[in-house]
């Protein structure tokens, strides 16, 4: 894929979003040293200081229903966890949607957003930060328990090495996606689920749901067993 490497800026997702708006060709890359304005999910903030970690966003044009988005973003996290895994990263797993964790700590996270219409023409943006050379104790805040590749397999990681490996297994994943769906991908996302067979409480705006996760079907949505009833 054509990249930029850029030293500073808002978002990468946020950038890429622009150019495919002015028109640029994709897929393409963009990458940043440093986000004044890293953008996670649910409004929340991904916290980018200079030169630590890997800010990544890979832009896209799709033809609607020639390549579907439901679960995209779980085929993601999924090519994003075998990185991580062929890094040494071996305990990592997936908590869905797409949050990655070792021992219940933050290590990676996806973003997706899409402009224009996902029956029609529409642009994605797959926004993927990793944590990667920072480690606790530095000035670093984040408001939940994070690690960082660094700290999982005890030495600095090369960058430019772990962007190169990012970039084969999204090829790979995608190119499964693109053929079978995220149903080819359904059973090997669960069996890299955390949460799978275990009880949760989730928020469904004001209501709570607790119930075991069963895994999730062929859209990536979860399935739960609430009080003896499926529901999704
Ligand atoms: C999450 O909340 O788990 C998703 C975090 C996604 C962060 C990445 S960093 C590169 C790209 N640009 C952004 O502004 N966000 C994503």
């Amino acid at each position: 894929w054509e990249a930029q490497i850029l030293d500073s800026i808002d978002s990468t997702n946020a950038e890429v979003l622009r150019c495919l708006a002015a028109g640029a060709p994709a897929p393409f890359l963009v990458l940043a040293e440093r986000q004044d304005n890293g953008r996670g999910r649910r409004g929340r903030q991904w916290v980018s200081p200079f030169a630590e970690n890997l800010y990544y966003s890979l832009g896209l044009r799709l033809e609607g229903g020639v390549f579907s988005l439901d679960g995209l973003s779980l085929s993601v996290g999924l090519a994003v966890l075998r990185c991580l895994r062929e890094l040494g990263v071996v305990e990592a797993g997936l908590k869905w949607p797409n949050d990655l964790l070792v021992a219940g700590r933050k290590i990676a996270g996806v973003l997706l957003e899409l402009s224009g219409d996902p029956a029609g023409e529409c642009q994605v943006v797959i926004g993927i930060g990793v944590n990667v050379n920072m480690l606790p104790g530095s000035r670093v805040v984040i408001d939940q328990p994070w690690t960082s590749l660094r700290e999982c397999i005890g030495h600095l990681v090369d960058r430019t090495a772990l962007t190169l490996a990012l970039g084969r297994w999204l090829e790979h994943y995608l190119s499964l996606h693109a053929q079978g769906g995220f149903a080819a991908l359904r059973e090997e996302w669960e069996a890299c689920h955390l949460w799978q067979g275990k009880e949760v409480s989730l928020l469904a705006g004001p209501q709570r749901i607790d119930g075991v996760v069963l895994g999730v079907d062929s859209l990536g949505a979860l399935r739960l067993d609430v009080a003896g009833q499926e529901r999704q």
